[in-house]
């Protein structure tokens, strides 16, 4: 792989890297469409990272398709598809790991402590693999992106971060690899995510500015379905992750939300700027 991006580099090719767990969807693609815009060469890493997922999660199970990949890679004009081994990126002995410390450890990092760890020295793995100049992530996971922009700044690595808006079905529901875990019911149920962060938007947009009211009223909406199980509600400033309990004008935030539908957990957020 670094050799491949070392030609194109004396090609004067710009390379653009999308990194991924694979079971690709149209939120992938949005990602991939974007980076073939802007760059020469786009790069496609499939990699399921198991240092991402603590013991009791769904490392196992997380859904698999490559044959299917490999078709919507090609049909998208992805130049290359990096495809590591696990004994690739972590061989025998493997010691060194990258963390964002204070930003790791709130909203999913209170749940999911060590995830944050494993994103960011498999991303600064695959970035160091691919030497890319752009590399792009959705506002899906925003956490995750904030993080991986912070650890770009900290450890001044030359590569660009670009976010792109989240990919909906049409009826809302954020597009994910693990909406196939959904059963008929829980996909019906899965709406409240979306149909909570919309609630919340509309009366901050209203003019409501006290968060703990628009927090209480997307609980209400959560807990009408019986499969539900909050793990938590937020309000952050969007560059700098804070929770803040009033909006102040011009500013913009992030509403996010992490819930159980049945075994199957979903996060979902939304942006939202107050109006000046
Ligand atoms: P994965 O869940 O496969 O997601 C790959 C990229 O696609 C991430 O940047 C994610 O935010 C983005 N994405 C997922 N669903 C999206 C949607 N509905 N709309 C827009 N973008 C969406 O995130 C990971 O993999 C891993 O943590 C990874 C960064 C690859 C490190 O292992």
């Amino acid at each position: 792989m670094q050799q491949l991006s070392n030609r194109k580099r004396l090609e004067k090719k710009s390379i653009g890297l999308v990194p991924t767990m694979g079971f690709l969807h149209k939120g992938h693609l949005s990602l991939i469409k974007r980076s073939r815009k802007k760059c020469d060469f786009t790069v496609v890493s499939i990699f399921v990272n198991p240092t991402q997922f603590a013991p009791n999660e769904d490392f196992n199970k997380y859904p698999r398709n490559l044959e299917r990949d490999k078709e919507l890679l090609i049909e998208n004009k992805v130049d290359a598809l990096f495809l590591p081994s696990e004994k690739e990126i972590y061989p025998q002995n493997f010691q060194t790991y990258v963390e964002v410390k204070d930003i790791s450890k709130i909203l999913e990092g209170k749940f999911r402590p060590a995830h944050f760890k494993g994103v960011t020295t498999v991303v600064s793995i695959l970035l160091n693999s691919v030497k890319p100049d752009f590399a792009f992530f959705g506002q899906k996971d925003a956490q995750q992106a904030a993080i991986i922009k912070k650890m770009v700044t900290d450890l001044k690595l030359a590569v660009n971060i670009i976010i792109s808006p989240i990919i909906r079905e049409k009826d809302g529901l954020a597009m994910s690899s693990r909406n196939s875990y959904l059963s008929e019911k829980e996909r019906k149920d899965a709406l409240v995510l979306y149909k909570s962060l919309s609630h919340a938007k509309k009366i901050i947009g209203e003019g409501e500015r006290d968060s703990e009211k628009a927090i209480f009223e997307m609980k209400g909406i959560i807990n009408s379905v019986n499969t539900s199980r909050l793990d938590y509600i937020d309000i952050v400033e969007t560059s700098s992750f804070k929770q803040s309990r009033e909006f102040e004008l011009g500013k913009e935030y992030y509403i996010l939300i992490a819930c159980k539908i049945g075994s199957t957990r979903l996060i979902d957020n939304i942006k939202i700027k107050i109006a000046s």
